[in-house]
């Protein structure tokens, strides 16, 4: 891979700035690695109906596949929590779409990391494959 994962969890950080989470005050960021060596970050974007809400990490993954990625090396997610920031159900499904050995870096605010694949995070996800 063209950077390492602390230059992406920096992408994730700048994208945390942007976050729009005045309901629950919890900013995200994410920044996705495209074969090829772009990056799309994304972050968080609440709504007043709370269910509207949509994830960094979808936010950074839509913006890609949007502008014609679909193959990803890897996704950073950074929060201003103590702890590890992990990707929702939701968002492991989205992950899970696009590339199956896709890497996954969780932070915390301190920028410290660790590192997974999407097969690990939701083994057994459900894909195409299995709609044949
Ligand atoms: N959130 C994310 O953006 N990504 C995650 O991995 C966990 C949760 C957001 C959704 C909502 O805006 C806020 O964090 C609290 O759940």
């Amino acid at each position: 891979m063209m950077i390492d994962a602390r230059e992406l969890i920096n992408y994730a950080i700048i994208a945390k700035g942007k976050a729009y989470a005045p309901y629950s005050k919890f900013r995200v960021g994410a920044a996705v690695l495209a074969k090829g060596g772009t990056i799309y970050s994304g972050c968080n974007v609440e709504n007043a109906s709370f269910g509207a809400t949509n994830c960094a990490e979808r936010t950074a993954i839509f913006k890609a596949v949007s502008e014609g990625a679909k193959d990803f090396i890897a996704i950073a997610v950074n929060s201003d929590s103590e702890n590890f920031t992990y990707p929702c159900g939701i968002c492991r499904q989205v992950i899970a779409e696009f590339s199956a050995g896709m890497k996954v870096y969780v932070s915390n605010r301190k920028g410290e990391y660790k590192e997974y694949t999407i097969n690990e995070l939701l083994p057994g996800a459900f894909t195409g494959e299995d709609m044949k």
